[in-house]
Formats: structure tokens, sequence, C-alpha cells
């Protein structure tokens, strides 16, 4: 039996980790589930957004699925994820996004990878006012990280069976942080002879990705780039609602989808579980009940092929409702 931390978050988190905990249960893994708080709804109740004892159990256990969390936009606390990220050094963003039959996009036999680095870039905190009308905020690029996760992006095109890897920077005008990410990138890719490297300037791939994504495979970003290229490239396969993601380190990973938590749409039953149900797909896989997994990605995919779908995708499903489709084909 495998012990994952379980985390539902704020808004649709409760709906989308709950299918999620549904349809893992249904494969019949053997799994026990330990329930921490994290996000708004946490800072409310206990006065700070994530308490020691989550990052405990994340590091005991050595994996979690999560659900959004909630960050004030310009004032209050720092965001949930960074802090989990970096106090376990999750320092890969994995978020794999494809096609599905039946799901109406813009590119029906896309099969992309962004490969995001999760622990420096823009996302440091380090920022200051200097004058009220002055703030700075620090960009941090090492080597150590560079390589790290340029090399990950190498071994898992290597493992997928995928041909080309490339990286994503604005190195023309960031010479030195971007510059050092490149060329950690282009000296790791020489060691990899049997998967094609380019590079991309992070504008020049927005436009080609949407015109041309076939001609990506696996995409490797310092952290800002790999956090809006996810929400873009999903958009290209059908939008939030099927994007899952994983943040992995050496010692711990946590399961979550690319999307927020949905103020929007939550406690309205609306919310497509799909991102966090295929997240759990890869947990499954992650914890060596890769039959689960796979199980739960035919699932999902033939409730699609079937015409299920919940409303972002133009279905007039629920998330309970589709759940319960997905658990029919498992
Ligand atoms: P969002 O991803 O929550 O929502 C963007 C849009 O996509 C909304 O219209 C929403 O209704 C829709 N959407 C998102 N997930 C969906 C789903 N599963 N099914 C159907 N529609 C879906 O982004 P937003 O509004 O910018 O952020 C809301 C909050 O989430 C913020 O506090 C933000 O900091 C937090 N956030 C947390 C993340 C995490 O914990 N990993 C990731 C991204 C945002």
């Amino acid at each position: 039996m495998k012990t994952v931390t379980l985390i539902y978050g704020d808004g649709i988190g409760k709906e989308v980790i709950a299918a999620a905990k549904a349809v893992v249960e249904a494969t019949g893994a053997d799994i026990a589930w330990e329930i921490q708080e994290a996000g708004a709804e946490a800072a409310e109740k206990y006065g700070q957004p994530i308490d020691d004892k989550v990052i405990e159990s994340i590091a005991k256990n050595g994996v979690a699925l999560k659900g959004p969390t909630a960050t004030p936009i310009g004032k209050g606390f720092r965001s949930v994820n960074v802090e989990i990220r970096k106090r376990l050094d999750l320092y890969v963003n994995l978020r794999p996004l494809r096609s599905f039959q039946g799901v109406d996009c813009l590119y029906p036999d896309l099969n992309l990878t962004i490969v995001r680095e999760n622990t420096e870039g823009l996302y440091t905190g380090i920022e200051q006012q200097v004058t009220p009308d002055h703030a700075e905020a620090t960009k941090i690029i090492t080597r150590g990280a560079s390589e790290r996760i340029v090399e990950y992006a190498f071994q898992y095109a290597q493992k997928m069976g995928k041909k080309k890897v490339t990286a994503i920077h604005k190195a023309n005008i960031m010479k030195l942080t971007d510059g050092l990410f490149l060329n950690c990138a282009k000296e790791v890719a020489a060691k990899y002879n049997d998967i094609q490297f380019n590079d991309k300037i992070i504008d020049a791939a927005c436009m080609d990705l949407v015109l041309n994504p076939a001609s990506y495979d696996v995409l490797v970003a310092p952290n800002l780039y790999g956090d809006i290229l996810s929400d873009l490239a999903s958009a290209l396969v059908g939008g939030l609602g099927v994007a899952p993601g994983a943040n992995i380190g050496k010692n711990a990973a946590v399961f979550e989808a690319v999307h927020g938590s949905a103020p929007d749409i939550a406690g309205k039953d609306l919310a497509n579980p799909t991102s966090a149900i295929l997240s759990a797909a890869m947990m499954l896989k992650h914890l060596g009940y890769s039959q689960a997994g796979e199980k739960v990605e035919a699932a999902v995919a033939q409730a699609f092929a079937h015409g299920e779908k919940t409303v972002d995708l133009g279905g007039n499903l629920g998330c309970k409702a589709f759940t319960e489709a997905v658990i029919k084909y498992i």
C-alpha cells in the first residue's frame, strides 16, 4: 500500500480532487490518503496558507495529489505552490498535453510536453520597492538548475520515444540570465545524439506554437516562460480543463492540474475534472501502478470518444456526471 498526501486546495479544487480520488479508487490501486489543508481557505482558518506539517507529510509520503490553491494578486501571502516547490526542491514541472478524439480543438493530433524549470527564474519572490514609483524583481538563473532541467527534458524524451527538444529563452535581450540557460541547454544537448535539439525565442515560440504546433515535441523553458506556454498550449488541445501536470524532485512529487482555483465556476458543478484525473493517472504511474494509470487515461479517452463532455468542452455534463462516466469506462 502507498500513502499519498491529498490537498483539496481552493475553489474548484474540492470538486476536481474528489473526482480524481474517486477515479483512482475505482482502479483498485492500493492507496491510503493523508488529507492536508493548504491555500487561501486554510489561511482564513489557521492564519497561514501552508503549515510545516503539510510539507512534512509530502516529504514523508514522497507523493501528493494537490488541488489548485489561490494566491492574492499584488498583495498578501506568497504562493503555496512556490513554497511547496522550493522547500521540496521539486525542480521539474512536467506538463504533457494531448488532444482527444471527441474534444473539439484546434489540433486534433497534437501531443507535446512542456518541461518547466520550477525553482528559480522570476519566481524567486525577491522583489523590492525602491521608491513608491520604482519596483524591482530579481531573476535568478543558475548553471546547476538549468543543466538539471534540460537533462530531465532529454531523459524524458528518450524514455517516451520523443524525437526533439526545443529550448525556449529570450537570450537576445537577457544575455546573461537567459544566455546562461541557453548555453547550458546547448551543452547538455550535445550529449544526446539521438534526440534533435533547437532553440526558439519565447515570443516567436508563442506564435509558432499556435500556427505550427506539430513541429514541437518536448519544450524546455525557464520558470515564467514555461508557465505561460503551458496555458497557451493547453488551449490548442481543448483548454485548461484537459491539462494535467506534475512537480517532480529527487525525493518527492506533487501531481496537480495546470489550472487554478477557477473562482468564477467554483461550487457550481461546472469544473472539468479531466486535468486533475489525468494528473492522478500520472501519479499512479509514478507510484508504479502503471496499469491503473493507463486504465484511467483510456477511460477518459473513451468517455470523450462517446461524446461525454463537460460544459467547458461544449458538452452538458457536470463535474460529477463526467466523473461517473469515466468510472463507468474503468
Ligand atoms: P484559472 O486557471 O483558475 O481559471 C482561468 C479560466 O479557466 C477561468 O475562466 C476558469 O473558469 C477556467 N477553468 C480553469 N480550470 C477549469 C476547469 N477545470 N474546468 C473548466 N474551466 C476551468 O486561473 P485564474 O482565474 O487566473 O486563477 C484563479 C486562482 O487560481 C488565482 O488565485 C491563482 O493564483 C490560482 N492558481 C493556482 C494554481 C495552482 O494552484 N496550481 C495555478 C494557476 C492559478
